[in-house]
């Protein structure tokens, strides 16, 4: 699922990055979500906190993100 459609970035994408140790901050600096409209923070910040190191993955594909299928997602 897009989480980012200015940047065209991935939940799977940002959950790698977190899985990997990396924090928000380093993973916008890094993927550039949040950077543009904005409108994904919250998402991609709920991504982060869910799949950080220690937390299952599974938690993130059973809850998702419904914002992503929000405003985000009719503008694009
Ligand atoms: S949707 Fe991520 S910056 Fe616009």
């Amino acid at each position: 699922m897009i989480v980012c459609v200015c940047k065209r970035v991935s939940d799977r994408e940002i959950a790698r990055y977190a899985h990997a140790g990396m924090g928000f901050d380093d993973i916008q600096m890094e993927l550039g979500i949040a950077t543009q409209c904005g409108r994904c923070e919250d998402c991609a910040r709920s991504v982060v906190a869910q799949c950080s190191v220690g937390q299952p993955l599974a938690a993130l594909r059973q809850e998702g993100c419904a914002c992503a299928a929000g405003p985000a997602l009719a503008s694009a």
